[in-house]
């Protein structure tokens, strides 16, 4: 167990500062910088200038009458009155932009031949993405009578068909809510009843290092419960990916092919002229108790944030090949593989498979085959690749890269100077882009799209956008002095805000907005983070109980609520533990129903059991620690900062505070087992 202690690594570089050289005379001077934030915060006006402008570089069906409508609090609304549409953005107005035959993607299969070379690439144009995605709609619209509003979810590997059936909704003015395909059956079954959804898209399966994983016997394990909760399912469309056998059942499961087999090449599906407060998508995302929330984005705000971040963070130019390696099924992909390269006309790559397959080189070499410029991903993967010797990654050219960037979890410092040296040559922009599903797109970070940089320094998430505030409170909501660590609040509405929670609007207000209610209206972002001295952020972790699994989002709640429905479970509490290369893990304590014991056996069947009702995400890492009761006060509240502290090794603290001796003596013993359990892996 180590006894990193993220705040301090992280205080040591707030005075580390790093200018790639390319970048030595465009370099903005710390304070001129800070000035330049502040004027665009200062007040209402200066905000909706701010945005207004990059709005403006933007084409609308019917221009907005207001910027920012904020009569109703929480619930902002943004570019009031104009109309537009994100498969038209992506789309229709990239070829009226002479990018017709211009790669628009560029996908990756994962399986390899003899020589380690990609077996199947296949290059989209923005005529290809046009055209496909119009036949799509055309047919969701004709066949199955798919309609402005309806949703529909996506259950889908990274291929191609994501982006087109996502563009293809978007044409009707039709909703998606994609589930992530490492979700679990009864994950996407909850997602499904949710949206109140009755066509599902998916496909027969999925490779990942090397091997096959069938998607449409999870899809029909979910459609089991859905339909035991009386929710139906009327329609499954199957893209073929792999071609194996699977179960079909034929007045509900249609291929994609034969679907489309009839729609002629040319058919045209008019942009539904959506209202920019309209909304465009809802993704699901976990919270502190055990029902996902579903995040809704509207259609212009969103447009709008994405935008601004490809430009500015970015930097992106006609000639860049920018690569974001999440995967579509996360906010990361929608906003990054999908909407913000389309609509800023890149060339964007999508890879299929896993990043070491079939060897730890893989995003190095893919990197080199199409002479990637700029390149987006998660700190869980850099710490992968760290354990390799450099060679693997510097004997690809990767010369081509000028911009990395990372996101998802804190960044250590260390991670940060191997990925700058080895991927970025020590002369790239390098940041950790802080945000959250729920901001619609990136929040902090360097911007190189100025022009001109402030000074790097490693691990830091560097200052919001323009146009954005944040803060660092205390629990009353006092702002905390420099370098203290507090909770993280983002203090004035932005474009690419969630407009709501789907169904739920009480629980928006009183997730994101409750906490510092007496101090206005300041959304509480659940990290803990420090404001350094220049203005600097420092994300520092979850404050709540939300583990980030490989950069995976996951409440303990939902672990907790799915580990509790086997029969030999009684009671389960479960905190995160730090982890070398996952950022997180999850520690489950569990108290067996009396008949059962613990054993390696149960260990295993309650992993297996997890694979199938989280997915495998959670479940691959999870250690389960038996406990004949857990700790508790006695008013019944799990004592879960004891229960971190004994899965850290860290001291208990104070245990006099303690309201029970009982609940101190099994702390210790659960950390005695944790320990053991610990040493066995
Ligand atoms: O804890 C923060 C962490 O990820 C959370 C949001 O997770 P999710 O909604 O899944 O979105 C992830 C990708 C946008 C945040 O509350 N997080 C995200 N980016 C960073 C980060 N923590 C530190 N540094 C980052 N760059």
């Amino acid at each position: 167990m180590s006894d990193f202690d993220p705040m301090e690594a992280m205080k040591k570089e707030f005075e580390s500062y790093i200018i790639p050289p390319s970048w030595k005379d465009r370099v903005w001077e710390i304070n001129e910088y800070r000035k330049f934030h502040e004027e665009t915060v200062k007040d209402k006006k200066s905000i909706e200038e701010w945005w207004e402008r990059w709005a403006n570089e933007l084409p609308w069906f019917k221009k907005w009458e207001k910027v920012l409508d904020d009569s109703n609090p929480p619930f902002y609304r943004w570019f009031v009155g104009g109309e537009t549409n994100l498969a038209y953005l992506c789309t229709d107005w990239q070829l009226e932009q002479g990018r017709k035959n211009k790669v628009a993607i560029i996908w990756e299969g994962e399986p390899v031949d003899e020589n380690n070379e990609p077996k199947e690439v296949r290059k989209l144009t923005y005529y290809d993405l046009y055209r496909e995605s119009n036949r799509i709609a055309y047919m969701l619209r004709e066949k199955l009578g798919v309609k402005k509003g309806e949703i529909l979810t996506f259950y889908l590997p990274m291929i191609p068909e994501l982006p087109l059936y996502m563009l293809a909704v978007q044409r009707l003015g039709a909703k998606h809510s994609i589930v992530f395909s490492g979700f679990s059956a009864e994950a996407l079954a909850i997602r499904i009843i949710d949206a109140g959804a009755r066509i599902v898209v998916t496909a027969d399966g999925l490779y990942r290092r090397g091997k096959v994983l069938n998607l449409k016997a999870i899809v029909d394990e979910a459609i089991k419960i859905c339909e035991r909760e009386g929710h139906k399912v009327e329609k499954v469309i199957v893209v073929k990916r792999i071609g194996t056998d699977i179960p079909w059942n034929s007045e509900r499961d249609v291929w994609h092919h034969e679907l489309m087999s009839d729609i002629p090449k040319n058919v045209k599906v008019e942009c539904e002229r959506l209202g920019s407060e309209d909304f465009s998508f809802i993704l699901y995302t976990s919270g502190t108790t055990g029902k996902p929330k579903g995040v809704q984005h509207s259609v212009g705000g969103y447009a709008v944030h994405v935008y601004t971040t490809m430009k500015l963070i970015f930097d992106i130019k006609d000639e860049d090949i920018f690569w974001c390696t999440a995967d579509v099924g996360w906010i990361t992909g929608h906003s990054y593989v999908v909407y913000g390269p389309l609509m800023t006309g890149a060339t964007t790559l999508m890879y299929e498979g896993a990043p070491d397959y079939p060897d730890v080189d893989r995003w190095a070499s893919i990197i080199e085959r199409y002479g990637v410029t700029i390149f987006y991903t998660a700190p869980t993967a850099i710490r992968m690749l760290m354990r390799f010797p450099e060679e693997k990654y510097t004997k690809h050219d990767l010369s081509t890269l000028r911009i990395i960037n990372s996101v998802g979890e804190p960044i250590n410092p260390e991670a940060w100077r191997w990925y700058y040296k080895v991927f970025g040559r020590e002369n790239v922009v390098c940041t950790s882009t802080w945000w959250m599903t729920e901001t619609g797109g990136i929040i902090t970070g360097h911007s190189p799209g100025f022009g001109k940089i402030y000074p790097l320094k490693p691990g830091t998430n560097g200052f919001p956008l323009p146009g954005i505030k944040m803060e660092v409170f205390d629990d009353e909501g006092n702002p905390v002095k420099p370098g203290e660590r507090g909770y993280l609040v983002i203090s004035t509405p932005w474009p690419g805000m969630l407009m709501t929670l789907f169904k739920d609007p009480e629980r928006y207000i009183q997730v994101y907005f409750e906490k510092y209610r007496k101090r206005g209206w300041h959304f509480y972002t659940g990290d803990f983070a420090m404001i350094d001295h220049d203005g600097y952020v420092w994300v520092l972790g979850r404050a709540d109980d939300v583990l980030k699994i490989a950069g995976h989002r996951i409440g303990t709640a939902e672990i907790e609520s799915a580990i509790i429905k086997h029969p030999a479970v009684a009671e389960a509490a479960c905190v995160g533990k730090s982890d070398p290369i996952k950022g997180e893990i999850a520690i489950i304590y569990v108290v067996l129903k009396k008949g059962y014991e613990p054993s390696e056996e149960m260990v295993a069947e309650l992993k297996k059991h997890l694979r199938a009702t989280i997915g495998p995400v959670v479940a691959s890492d999870a250690l389960i620690a038996f406990v004949e009761v857990l700790p508790k006060t006695r008013s019944g509240k799990i004592m879960r900062r004891l229960l971190r502290a004994v899965a850290e090794g860290k001291p208990l603290g104070d245990v006099t505070t303690l309201e029970s001796e009982v609940a101190v003596e099994e702390a210790k013993k659960a950390y005695e087992i944790v320990k053991r359990a610990l040493e066995r892996t």
